[in-house]
């Protein structure tokens, strides 16, 4: 086959230029949905398999080319994976919380939680000791091949602790509250760089990456 180009069905700047650097040695070109002048479907999966090829089967649809999609979210395994597929909404529902009780300051778009975050304090009392958590993501990658419809997804999961209360002003999301298997610090903590070696989403690209390489 010969692909040159991807679409990527997310607007996420920091995703799109992830995947970029990514295929750049295959002289691949990466369009947005923003590209292409496309909107985003209604990610209504129960999973976040199903959310991720929503995404990369309707880009897949509008376009006729091959399209890649990710999902991702934060699990704490005792509570039945919660918030999971909620992350993103529950995240901002915590922060404008935390601002409303506590009076902070904080800009509900960013990472941050802060230390005294109520939300999470009511998770920690909630699990008590058992604290295991992890990170999933999906990337699911739809494409033509002769007259065949193909569908292959990649899974990256990365096994932790939730941590109270929070720690580390690096990344984003749920990074201030989960610390991977055997370091000592949360993703926050770490950095970008460190966090990126060891990452659910590193992990799902690079068995795309490998995927890729084979068909491409
Ligand atoms: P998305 O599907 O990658 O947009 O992720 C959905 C939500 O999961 C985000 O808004 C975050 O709240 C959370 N999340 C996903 N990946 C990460 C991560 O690497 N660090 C922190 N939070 C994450």
């Amino acid at each position: 086959m010969s692909i040159k180009t991807i679409v990527l069905a997310s607007n996420n700047a920091g995703k799109i230029n992830e995947i970029k650097l990514l295929l750049s040695p295959f002289g691949v070109e990466i369009k947005s949905l923003k590209d292409l002048g496309l909107g985003d479907p209604i990610e209504n999966g129960k999973d976040f398999i199903e959310n991720s090829l929503i995404k990369a089967e309707y880009a897949f649809e509008k376009t006729g080319l091959p399209s890649l999609a990710d999902d991702s979210g934060f699990c704490i395994d005792s509570l039945n994976n919660f918030p999971g597929l909620f992350s993103s909404r529950f995240g901002s529902a915590c922060r404008k919380l935390q601002n409303d009780l506590l009076g902070q300051n904080i800009d509900i778009k960013t990472s941050f939680y802060g230390e005294d975050s109520p939300c999470f304090k009511i998770i920690n009392n909630m699990i008590g000791e058992d604290k295991k958590a992890h990170f999933t993501t999906c990337i699911s990658f739809v494409y033509k091949n002769d007259d065949e419809i193909k569908k292959e997804v990649f899974e990256g999961i990365v096994k932790g602790d939730f941590i109270y209360p929070p720690r580390g002003k690096e990344g984003f999301g749920y990074d201030p509250c989960f610390m991977p298997n055997g370091y000592d610090k949360t993703f926050a903590e770490m950095g970008m760089e460190a966090k990126n070696k060891i990452s659910h989403r590193s992990i799902a690209l690079a068995k795309f990456v490998e995927y890729f390489k084979k068909i491409k």
